[in-house]
């Protein structure tokens, strides 16, 4: 174990068995010099900053049927919303007070989000606002409209691979989804120049170390510039509704060893990670984390972008809450910083 880690930190390239030793045979007292070792990359390339996405949550309807996913098309009992234009801009306004300076807006693949509505929603905040980062995190596209909303102005685009696994994702989404589809998506964002994420989700029903190994040699072949990981969560309306959820031990060290693979990556401490565990984000910090992404959607759409239950919406997850996350992150030694807070070079 420990010989493995030390060729992760001196960028050595591991196997898949070496990744599955890494992330199932480890002991309390081998994640916590994981952790460790992963600050120290993270202090090296970020010191103790912590940046600050405002995330948008556009539109919760979705044509797509996630096995996992609250918002699943197939869900009658979400309550659907999607947010005009100038509702978008009102929240930038209120975020950029606060001192955010990236702007994520992700929604479902909702079709009434056409290529001109986000050119246009995209122009828009980079006309008003040009010191900011714009996200976009609205699932599989063309290779056109990703030219499009680049041209646009769009610097990032998040889009979770979900699982590495041919079979595991066959397990996960229903039969029109094409896992080489979603890679391949991933590889256009990065040759239009976006800095691109990928992710994945932790315990997902199905998932064995292979998967996750699966997912790390997929990381290091496509070195994205952010990583979002976060662990399951089960929704009551899914399939998955009786499934366990996945754990904050494995989330961990999942994130720690991503910042060991890749140590300029951009990794939030996820919403997921603050659902499953009230310290969950902080603790997140601690295994090598460098963002959050505090909500700014409107109070009255927060409850009804439900990916999963129990997510958290108010209290720290809000950014009116900005004040009370900053002294949270001061208590564990790290500033919330303003700024775009891009990769570093
Ligand atoms: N539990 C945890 N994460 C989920 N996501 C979707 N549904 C769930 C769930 N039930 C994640 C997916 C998606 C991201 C926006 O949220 O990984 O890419």
């Amino acid at each position: 174990m420990d010989i493995l880690l030390k060729r992760l930190m001196e960028g050595g390239s591991l196997t898949r068995e070496d990744w599955i030793t890494l992330i199932a045979d480890s002991t309390p007292e081998t994640d916590q010099l994981l952790f460790e070792m992963a600050r120290a990359v993270r202090h090296r390339h970020y010191g103790r900053d912590v940046y600050i996405r405002g995330l948008i949550e556009i539109s919760n309807y979705c044509k797509n049927d996630c096995l996992y996913c609250g918002i699943r098309r197939s869900n009658p009992h979400a309550e659907r919303y999607r947010m005009p234009e100038s509702d978008i801009l009102l929240c930038c306004e209120t975020g950029y007070r606060l001192g955010f300076r990236t702007f994520v807006l992700q929604g479902g693949e909702d079709p009434y989000f056409t290529d001109d509505r986000v050119v246009s929603i995209v122009s828009a905040i980079k006309r008003s606002y040009p010191d900011c980062a714009v996200t976009l995190s609205l699932g599989e596209k063309e290779p056109e409209s990703y030219a499009r909303f680049r041209e646009a102005g769009a610097d990032r685009y998040l889009l979770r691979h979900e699982t590495a696994n041919r079979t595991h994702y066959a397990r996960l989404h229903p039969p029109e989804l094409s896992f080489t589809h979603r890679q391949d998506c991933l590889r256009t964002l990065k040759t239009l120049g976006y800095s691109v994420g990928a992710g994945f989700m932790v315990g997902s029903p199905g998932q064995t170390a292979e998967c996750l190994a699966d997912d790390m040699l997929f990381l290091q072949e496509l070195k994205p510039q952010m990583v979002g990981i976060g662990p399951f969560l089960p929704h009551h309306d899914t399939p998955f509704a009786k499934e366990p959820a996945g754990s904050l031990e494995l989330s961990l060290r999942m994130l720690a060893l991503t910042r060991l693979l890749l140590p300029k990556v951009l990794l939030p401490a996820t919403t997921a990670l603050g659902s499953v565990d009230p310290t969950g984000r902080v603790r997140g910090i601690l295994a090598g984390a460098n963002v959050v992404m505090p909500n700014l959607s409107p109070e009255k759409n927060r409850g009804k972008y439900l990916l999963y239950d129990g997510k958290a919406a108010v209290g720290l997850e809000a950014a009116e809450s900005l004040e009370r996350l900053k002294q949270q992150m001061a208590s564990a030694g790290y500033r919330v910083v303003v700024g775009r807070g891009d990769p570093a070079v």
